[in-house]
């Protein structure tokens, strides 16, 4: 232990003091010094007898009294008045408290990294030996599997807190995997020599420090797996000596910072993944030698910005998955020079608008995921370039209308997710261009009204869904045409059963096996209301409730004899009109008139048929 002393006392002396004349002045550092550090040894390091445990476990213990003399809550006493001399006095002493605080933070992290790099020079290394086969025979005998044939290691799942002294790994291993283990940190050496080394994997384990020099002869290594461990900081050299590494796996970290030189010389790079960390910035240089990355994973960090430049060079990337951040600002040129980029994931985050020019240059663009955005306006030509787009995830959003034509060069896309946005109506050519077009989900927004065309340009359409709206009307010939469809789901919306819903109902009876999931239900009127839709004939339709919807009075009579289904809509729509027309007074007339045109769709259908 005592090894570390002459160390260890140097570097918390000197991170001390830095660390503390940073933050306060030189008075402010005496009385502190008075006050805390006094239980330090400090006239003489060198001959300080504590070691390293010791002075660590000092170094807490100072800590934890730092941290209970900072009091929970600054406001304390703000009820209060106070004249003018002790309102200074309160902000004095304020301030020191946050500046204590500060420091205590910034302490607390000092030590802990110190103690894990005194943890790392203490662990045990095992016996690296010549790749020869006496030894791999000693290999096979240690306490793990040790594969001659295959070159493997795999100790895996086997409690180690630090590597068994005790293993020899030839120094032709090629494949060592310890994950699954509760190693906090290794010693520099482990690989050391190990130079035909190809796949490492240290994953899930509590890794809190890696030496900067602990893969610096792992030349050949191909795939590097550290996922699932508790890294915060990495040393910008630890990756500098793998020229060959194809495969880096970061990913469920607590990586805060990326240093931006930290993929300096790794040039073979085709997979990063850094999911699941702390990252706030993305620094702009960090991708600067991966020109043959093909796969990016940044996915559930904490980044705002995409500034200009980040990308630039990834002309090979083709899956980027930034989704779960905070983004909400991302430079117009971000995407610019992603030539080959299939699939971008950007679902959850705060982006709010989505520009002309953003994604213009993604010509291989197959799939762009922005569901869980706030996107409330696109540019009408924002994806006029994308001519490979197969799916667009806009799901989750606050749309309240679509672009003009969106989507008239979308003629690849085969899936459009629209569900949970703000779209009230849908205009005759919104859907323009989706020739192929398979999947459309309108569901929960809150269109009461579309035009019976919007669907007409989707003839390859199979499933549809436009459940969980404010739709009282289907307008009529709405799904004609649609002969491919497979699934329509219709059901929660508050369907109003009155004449105008008998497209609604016999194209329900009628395509009942094309109906996904619950009957539509009508919410009205009278005694219509909770039956289902599809059950209605024309007597239930348009005779008598009628009158209710329109509020006439007196109630129109009744038909005496009730009409035989099937029929067929225009005949339905004909003997609607003739009820309308000609058992009716004429002030009744004007008003059902008058109530007709506020449909646009019954308007032009009925001044056609008189
Ligand atoms: C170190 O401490 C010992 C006793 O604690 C003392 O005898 C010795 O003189 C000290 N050495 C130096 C260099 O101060
Ligand atoms: C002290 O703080 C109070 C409120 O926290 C503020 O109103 C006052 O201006 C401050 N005084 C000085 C001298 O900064
Ligand atoms: C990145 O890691 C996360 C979590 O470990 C995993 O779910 C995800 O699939 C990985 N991404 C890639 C591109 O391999
Ligand atoms: C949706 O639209 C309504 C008004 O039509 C508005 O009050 C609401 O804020 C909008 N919601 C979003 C998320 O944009
Ligand atoms: C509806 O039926 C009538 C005869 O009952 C027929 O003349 C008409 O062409 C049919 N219309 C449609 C659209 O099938």
């Amino acid at each position: 232990m005592g090894k570390c002393f002459y160390l260890l006392s140097v570097i918390i002396l000197s991170q001390l003091g830095s660390g503390l004349q940073q933050s306060i002045t030189i008075e402010q550092f005496e009385k502190f010094q008075s006050q805390y550090l006094s239980n330090i040894p400090s006239n003489d390091v060198t001959n300080c007898s504590l070691n390293a445990c010791e002075a660590l476990k000092m170094l807490s213990h100072l800590l934890l009294t730092m941290k209970s003399s900072i009091p929970l809550s600054t406001t304390e006493g703000s009820g209060k008045r106070l004249n003018r001399k002790q309102q200074v006095v309160a902000n004095d002493s304020e301030e020191d408290t946050a500046q204590i605080a500060s420091m205590y933070l910034d302490l607390n992290k000092q030590v802990r990294q110190i103690e894990s790099r005194l943890r790392s020079v203490e662990q045990p290394v095992w016996r690296l030996t010549p790749g020869i086969t006496n030894e791999w025979n000693h290999c096979t005998s240690g306490v793990c599997r040790c594969h001659p044939e295959t070159k493997s290691f795999i100790c895996w799942n086997t409690n180690l807190k630090s590597v068994p002294v005790t293993q020899v790994i030839p120094m032709n291993m090629v494949r060592i995997d310890i994950s699954r283990n509760y190693l906090s940190t290794l010693h520099k050496d482990t690989f050391r020599g190990l130079t035909l080394l190809q796949q490492l994997d240290l994953s899930n384990n509590v890794l809190d420090f890696l030496p900067f020099d602990l893969f610096r002869d792992l030349d050949s290594l191909v795939q590097l797996r550290i996922q699932s461990n508790q890294l915060e900081d990495l040393d910008p050299r630890t990756f500098w000596k793998l020229r060959n590494l194809n495969l880096l796996d970061l990913s469920k970290n607590m990586i805060t910072e990326l240093p931006e030189s930290i993929f300096n010389h790794v040039q073979r790079l085709t997979v990063i993944n850094l999911s699941s960390n702390k990252i706030k910035i993305f620094p702009p240089g960090l991708l600067r030698d991966q020109l043959v990355l093909e796969e990016l994973d940044l996915s559930r960090n904490e980044i705002i910005t995409l500034q200009s430049g980040s990308m630039k060079y990834l002309t090979q990337l083709k899956v980027l998955d930034f989704s779960w951040n905070a983004i909400a600002f991302v430079s117009d040129d971000f995407f610019e020079d992603l030539k080959n980029l299939r699939t971008l994931i950007l679902h959850n985050n705060r982006i709010t608008s989505i520009s002309r020019s953003i994604f213009e240059n993604l010509e291989q663009l197959g799939t762009l995921d922005l569901t869980m955005n706030r996107i409330s306006k696109i540019d009408g030509n924002a994806f006029s370039e994308l001519g490979n787009l197969r799916e667009l995830f806009l799901g989750q959003n606050s749309l309240s209308r679509m672009p003009h034509g969106l989507f008239l060069n979308a003629n690849s896309m085969t899936r459009l997710a629209l569900f949970s946005n703000n779209l009230t109506t849908l205009e005759a050519d919104d859907f323009q261009g989706l020739t192929n077009l398979k999947y459309l989900m309108l569901n929960n927004n809150i269109l009461k009204y579309f035009d019976g065309q919007a669907f007409a340009p989707l003839q390859n359409l199979e499933k549809l869904r436009i459940d969980s709206n404010k739709l009282q009307y289907l307008p009529h010939g709405a799904l004609y045409g649609l002969d491919k469809l497979i699934a329509v789901k219709l059901d929660k919306n508050p369907w109003h059963c009155d004449c105008r819903a008998l497209y609604l109902a016999r194209y329900i009876r009628e395509h009942q096996h094309r109906l996904w999931d619950g009957q539509p239900v009508c919410r009205g009127p009278g005694d219509l209301g909770g039956g289902e839709v599809g059950l209605l004939r024309y007597d239930d339709l348009c005779d008598g409730q009628w009158a209710s919807m329109l509020s006439l009075s007196p109630r129109l009579p009744v038909r005496k004899h009730r009409i035989s289904t099937p029929m067929n809509y225009t005949d339905y729509f004909n003997l609607y009109l003739k009820h309308i027309y000609f058992t009716t007074t004429n002030e009744n007339l004007l008003d059902a008139q008058t109530t007709l045109r506020t449909s646009r769709r019954f308007e032009t259908a009925a001044s056609i048929t008189i």
